[in-house]
C-alpha cells in the first residue's frame, strides 16, 4: 500500500477530471469546487446509492427536495441565527483569520509566525446571508440553508397529510448546503458550498432509545456495502463539550482521511427540539395523531446526516493506490466498488483497422443500456489499461481478431489484472455477477 497524501489526491483529481478549483482561471475561489466529468459521475453514483438505500430498500422512508431559500424565521426557530457560530480570531499582523479552537492562541500565527498577535476570540455566524427582492434592507435578509434538515422539519405536516406515512417513518433529502467556513483547507473536506444527504427518522418519544443504535448500525453497514474498508472507519461519540445545541446524543462515523481521522457523517438524537421550535415560532401545530391509539404527540427524531461531497473525498482516498508491477512499472489505481465507479466498462479495440474498431464501437453502444461505458482507441493497450485504472474503471473489454471469428472478447479485471475470454452473449451477466460479488483484494 502506497502512502495516500492529499497532494496525490488533488493532483489525480485535476489530471483526470474529477475535481477542479472553482473559477481557477481567475485565481480560484476558496471553499468552492467544480466536479469534472469523472467527479460528477462519481458524486451522482454515491448520491444514487444512498438514495436507493434510504428510499427504495428501507421501509417507511419517503423523499423530499425542499428549497435552499427558506423563510428567515426558520433559522431563528432552529437556533442557527443565535447559535450556529464558530469562535474566530484574526492575526493583527497579517490579517489571517483562524478558528480559535483550532490553534494555540498563545503561540505564533501559523501564517506569518508573529507571536501574541491574535485578537480576542469572537463568535462568527456560519450562515451566508443575502437579500431577496429589490430592497437590500433588514426586512429582505434571507439565508442560504446551512443544512438540509430544516426543510424536512418544516414540511413534516405536509408529508404526513399527503403521503399516508405512519410513525415510525423517515424523510430523506439530498441537496446543497452553505456555510461560511473560516478554515477551508483539506480540499473538498470542508467547503463553503457542499452537498448533504440527510434523513430524519420520526418516532414515538421513548422509542428513540431503540432507533438511535439501530440507525448507527445501519449507517456503518452502508459504508461497508459501498466497499469502504472497515479498518478505515470508526465511531466517535460526542462529549458534552462537542454536542450541537440541538442534540441529546450524537455519534460521528469517522474516516481515516489523508490528514487523519475526521468526521464523515453524524448520527444525532435530536428529540422533539426542532418540531417544537417550529411549532412555537410558526404558531402551527407540529404534532402527530396516532391513528391506532388516538394519542397526540410531537415525534422524536433520529437524524443521519452525511456529507455527499465529503463522501466523494472518502471514496477517492479509500480507493487510491500505487502498485509496483512485475518489471518495475508503477500503476496508479482507484479501487472503487464497481457500483460507484464513474465508468463501469471500457471497450478497447486492440487495433482500429480490419473492422475491429467498428465492431468494438458497436459493442460499446450495446453495453450503454446496462453500464456507464467508455470507448478508447488511442495508444498501446497497456497504456489504455493504465488510464482506465487511474479513473477506477473495474472492467475493460478488449476486442481483437479472434472476436471477429468467435464472438468472444477479453474481459480484464482492474484489481487483479486477471484477463479471461468471455462470449459476448455472456458479457453483461458476467459483469453484473462480478459486481455483485465484488470484494476488494486483501479485505
Ligand atoms: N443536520 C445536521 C448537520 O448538518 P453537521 O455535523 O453539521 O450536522 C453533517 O453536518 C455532515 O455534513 C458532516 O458530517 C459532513 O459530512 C458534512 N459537512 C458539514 N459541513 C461541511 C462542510 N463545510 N463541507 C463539507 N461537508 C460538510
Amino acid at each position: 500500500m502506497a502512502e495516500v497524501t492529499m497532494d496525490k489526491i488533488v493532483s489525480l483529481c485535476k489530471r483526470r477530471g474529477f475535481i477542479f478549483q472553482s473559477s481557477e482561471i481567475y485565481g480560484g475561489q476558496n471553499g468552492a469546487y467544480d466536479y469534472g466529468p469523472m467527479g460528477v459521475q462519481l458524486k451522482n453514483n454515491i448520491r444514487d446509492f444512498w438514495w436507493k438505500e434510504m428510499t427504495q430498500l428501507h421501509d417507511g422512508i419517503v423523499g423530499l427536495d425542499a428549497s435552499i431559500l427558506m423563510h428567515p424565521r426558520v433559522w431563528e426557530a432552529s437556533g442557527h441565527v443565535s447559535n450556529f457560530t464558530d469562535p474566530m480570531v484574526d492575526c493583527k499582523q497579517c490579517k489571517s483569520r483562524f478558528r480559535a479552537d483550532q490553534i494555540d492562541l498563545n503561540g505564533a500565527c501559523p501564517t506569518c509566525g508573529t507571536k501574541g498577535s491574535f485578537t480576542e476570540p469572537r463568535n462568527f455566524n456560519l450562515m451566508f446571508s443575502t437579500h431577496i427582492g429589490a430592497n437590500a434592507d433588514a426586512a429582505s435578509v434571507i439565508y442560504l440553508r446551512p443544512e438540509t434538515a430544516q426543510g424536512i422539519y418544516v414540511d413534516f405536516k405536509n408529508v404526513v397529510q399527503s403521503s399516508r406515512v405512519k410513525i415510525p417513518f423517515g424523510i430523506a433529502q439530498i441537496g446543497k448546503s452553505f456555510r461560511n467556513e473560516i478554515t477551508t483547507k483539506n480540499f473538498i473536506f470542508r467547503s463553503c458550498e457542499f452537498e448533504q444527504m440527510e434523513m430524519q427518522w420520526f418516532c414515538k418519544p421513548g422509542t428513540d432509545e431503540e432507533w438511535f443504535p439501530y440507525w448507527r448500525e445501519q449507517r456503518m453497514a452502508f459504508y461497508h456495502k459501498m466497499g469502504i474498508r472497515p479498518s478505515s472507519l470508526r465511531w466517535h461519540q460526542h462529549g458534552s463539550d462537542e454536542l450541537a445545541f440541538y442534540a441529546k446524543d450524537a455519534y460521528d462515523i469517522q474516516f481515516l482521511f489523508p490528514m487523519g481521522w475526521q468526521e464523515l457523517e453524524g448520527v444525532h438524537s435530536r428529540t422533539d427540539y426542532d418540531l417544537t421550535q417550529h411549532q412555537t415560532f410558526s404558531g402551527k401545530e407540529m404534532n402527530y395523531l396516532d391513528p391506532e391509539t388516538n394519542e397526540r404527540y410531537i415525534p422524536y427524531v433520529v437524524e443521519t446526516s452525511a456529507g455527499l461531497t465529503r463522501n466523494v473525498l472518502m471514496a477517492l482516498s479509500d480507493a487510491y493506490d500505487e502498485e509496483t508491477l512485475e518489471g518495475g512499472d508503477v500503476r496508479t489505481v482507484l479501487h472503487f466498488h464497481p457500483q460507484i465507479a464513474p465508468v463501469t466498462v471500457a471497450v478497447l479495440p486492440l487495433v482500429k483497422k480490419d473492422g475491429i474498431g467498428e465492431f468494438a464501437s458497436k459493442l460499446e453502444h450495446e453495453l450503454r443500456e446496462d453500464f456507464a461505458t467508455f470507448f478508447d482507441v488511442s495508444g498501446a493497450i497497456g497504456r489504455r489499461y493504465r488510464r482506465m485504472d487511474e479513473i477506477g474503471t473495474p472492467y475493460c473489454v478488449t476486442v481483437d481478431y479472434d472476436t471477429l471469428q468467435d464472438n468472444t472478447v477479453t474481459l480484464r479485471f482492474r484489481d487483479s489484472m486477471e484477463q479471461k475470454r468471455v462470449a459476448i452473449t455472456d458479457l453483461v451477466d458476467t459483469i453484473r455477477q462480478a459486481t455483485k460479488e465484488y470484494k476488494r483484494l486483501g479485505e
